[in-house]
């Protein structure tokens, strides 16, 4: 990468207009941040409402309204609030049975919190590729490489290079875009591994009848400020599984055992209740899902047509065989453009639009240099090349035309 205080040749200015002309043609809006929540007096309303009804902390009828929403949403049979999707992913791992001596097949082009919480559940994070068309796990690749490195002994994948069992994979919806999840459910059945969804990203999204998250044993979803449904802070693990929701119930209330006035913890558990105040934030924002979904696919369809007669640059459509729900718009440099990215990211960003690079592939993150991985280079390749356009809700208000 050619650092971008180094590069203004006019190559890098033409593929900057390009990118520019475009958003600029489909939002009509002269600055535009990369993706900001909407907001109003129903939030404030719901807040304040839950602040004189004297429950804002972990306990409440909120939360459970809260939880009540998503699974309605989602068809999930239970859902459970917690205090952001990275607690979700930690907590997901910890109730459905990691040990020390397991590996968790994740993809190497996710957000740091996936990687992290694997390493935080104890276990060991081990990557692989990611797949050109859908963002997700290269499943056909996978399925070679677990016949090239592991064994089948006692009903589990052992990895024979590494002597661990390979226990979990969790794969990620990145932007909203869910992969080839009926080939990774067939090959996980085969090697007796459990499927955990990081679906941080895909709240509102669906494939095959089946909302994101609902795939495997569970998925956890973020309503981080910046995702299409905010609580300030926020996640929530979404399953179909009773028991697992109840020891996930337990373990995000410091495993204490129900009872109106004993402390008594049955094991090691953790604070990851989402307070009250923030679930009624997002009960808020619940009621504005559908309309959100609605206006970011009228973005999509804009910037499609926008990026169909580009020279540089052509707009991440995604696999068509989902119904996604266009978090954030993705468009890919041309490869012989990718050694400037970040001269282009710099010149969009000068210019008022908040664009972002996808991120760096955990690999090549410090502390995750020793874990195992498989040859990554389509992921290595999309990190290049991707670049995030501004994709609020709000920007397809001002659509032009
Ligand atoms: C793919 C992915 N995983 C995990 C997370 C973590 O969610 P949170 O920020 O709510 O902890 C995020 C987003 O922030 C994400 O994009």
């Amino acid at each position: 990468m050619i650092p971008y205080n180094k590069v203004q040749n006019n190559l890098v200015i033409e593929v900057i207009d390009e990118i520019a002309s475009a958003i600029r043609l489909v939002t009509g809006v002269e600055k535009a941040v990369l993706h900001e929540p909407m907001i109003g007096q129903v939030e404030m309303d719901a807040v304040h409402h839950c602040i004189f009804g004297g429950f804002v902390s972990s306990v409440g009828p909120a939360i459970t309204q809260f939880e009540n929403m998503l699974c309605d949403y989602t068809g999930a049979e239970h859902a459970v609030a917690v205090v952001n999707g990275t607690a979700g992913l930690h907590l997901m791992l910890m109730a459905s049975g990691i040990g020390s001596n397991s590996e968790v097949l994740v993809p190497a082009l996710t957000f740091v919190a996936s990687g992290n919480a694997i390493l935080q559940a104890n276990a060991m994070p081990h990557f692989v590729d990611s797949s050109p068309a859908d963002l997700g796990i290269d499943v056909a690749k996978l399925d070679g490489y677990l016949a090239d490195i592991s064994e089948m002994r006692d009903g589990c994948c052992w990895n024979v290079k590494t002597g661990r069992v390979i226990s979990h994979v969790m794969p990620v919806h990145v932007f909203g875009h869910i992969g080839n999840v009926e080939g990774l459910k067939a090959l996980a059945e085969r090697y007796n591994i459990q499927i955990v969804e990081d679906s941080a990203e895909a709240l509102g999204s669906w494939k095959g009848g089946r909302h994101a998250g609902l795939f495997g044993t569970c998925g956890a979803v973020s309503f981080n400020g910046n995702k299409i449904v905010t609580t300030g802070g926020g996640g929530a693990i979404l399953t179909d599984d009773a028991n697992l929701a109840t020891r996930i119930r337990v373990l995000a209330t410091t495993a204490k055992r129900d009872h109106p006035f004993l402390y008594w913890h049955d094991s090691l558990g953790f604070n990851y209740r989402m307070p009250a105040l923030n679930a009624a934030f997002g009960v808020a924002q619940m009621a504005r899902l559908d309309a959100m979904l609605e206006a970011k696919s009228r973005l999509r369809i804009a910037y499609q047509d926008a990026y169909s007669t580009a020279r540089y640059t052509a707009f991440f459509a995604g696999p068509g065989n989902c119904q996604a729900n266009h978090w954030l718009n993705a468009i890919q440099l041309d490869q012989s453009l990718s050694q400037h990215r970040d001269a282009i990211l710099h010149g969009l960003n000068e210019r008022g639009y908040g664009c972002r690079p996808v991120w760096n592939l955990l690999s090549e993150l410090p502390h995750f240099r020793d874990c195992p991985s498989m040859s990554v280079d389509q992921a290595m390749d999309l990190a290049s090349r991707l670049i995030n356009i501004p994709s609020s809700a709000m920007l397809a208000s001002d659509l032009v035309g």
